[in-house]
């Protein structure tokens, strides 16, 4: 098996990309993770294009420092807009959220659903992804800003929640059986979507995506020694509820926090 002890180097615009982090854990508990969120400056999603790849890249220079195998792009915003540029700037390999998540919907029977940010849905990145590999398929999308701070607030298993999940998901035609959760914040709020449409398969861009990072880790760029990996967390801004809010997205602790300037 090869390895290589160099941490995985993953970006967010703020710390809803925790839940990405947590599926990394929980696949490849010995990776040794360095997280950048740019709570500074988040929302990304209601930016446009010019800003949000501006900002990506400062990101994935920031994270250059720490010497990382490989960049992992959390944030569904910044994929969708800031992806090919940090790919043609960075000298290590940069995967996003967006391929993984449509790989996986293109494989869904009949039409799928795709709901994120603004920019996300704006950007049509899901879309076309997903008709590269499947073309022809009925791609329907909603953005759905509110469930950003809905999240954060904690009303994770909420009727308020429930009943802003419905009137989102109404625009998805009756046939649309399978969703691709396109934002960091949506996996904590799967109770009150699926309350809001039953029997809805929901796909999570950042399970996925760790299960793309584990093969590109296995077939050349190589896993880390044993033991429990360190995670540590870089932050644009350490404002005052951000140990709740960010734990509730990691599932454990948030312990060491670094603020650092981009
Ligand atoms: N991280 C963003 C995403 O996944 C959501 C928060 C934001 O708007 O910056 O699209």
């Amino acid at each position: 098996m090869i390895t290589d002890n160099r941490p995985l180097g993953v970006f967010d615009s703020g710390i809803g990309g925790l839940t990405v982090v947590h599926a990394l854990r929980r696949l490849l508990p010995g990776e040794n993770i360095v997280y950048l969120g740019d709570t500074a400056r988040v929302p990304y999603g209601t930016k446009s294009h010019g800003t949000i790849e501006r900002y990506t890249l400062q990101a994935g220079a920031l994270l250059q420092r720490y010497d990382p195998k490989l960049l992992i792009i959390a944030c569904n915003t910044a994929s969708a807009h800031g992806l090919p540029a940090l790919q043609a700037a960075s000298p290590v390999p940069v995967v996003g959220v967006i391929e993984p998540g449509a790989e996986a919907a293109s494989k869904a029977d009949g039409a799928v659903g795709v709901i994120g940010t603004i920019a996300t849905v704006q950007s049509g990145a899901y879309e076309a992804a997903i008709l590269a590999r499947a073309p022809g398929k009925a791609v329907h999308s909603a953005a759905c800003p509110l469930l950003v701070g809905l999240a954060e607030e904690g009303w994770l298993d909420d009727p308020i929640t429930v009943e802003v999940c419905r009137r989102y998901l109404a625009v998805l035609p009756e046939e649309v059986r399978t969703v691709v959760l396109g934002c960091t914040h949506y996996p904590v709020l799967k109770a009150s979507l699926e309350q809001a449409r039953p029997g809805t398969r929901w796909i999570d861009s950042g399970e996925v995506t760790a299960r793309t990072v584990g093969s590109l880790l296995g077939a050349s760029l190589g896993f880390h020694g044993e033991g429990r990996g360190r995670l540590r967390i870089l932050l644009t801004d350490a404002g005052s509820r951000l140990q709740e809010v960010g734990g509730r997205f990691l599932e454990e602790p948030l312990e060491s926090l670094e603020v650092v300037d981009l």
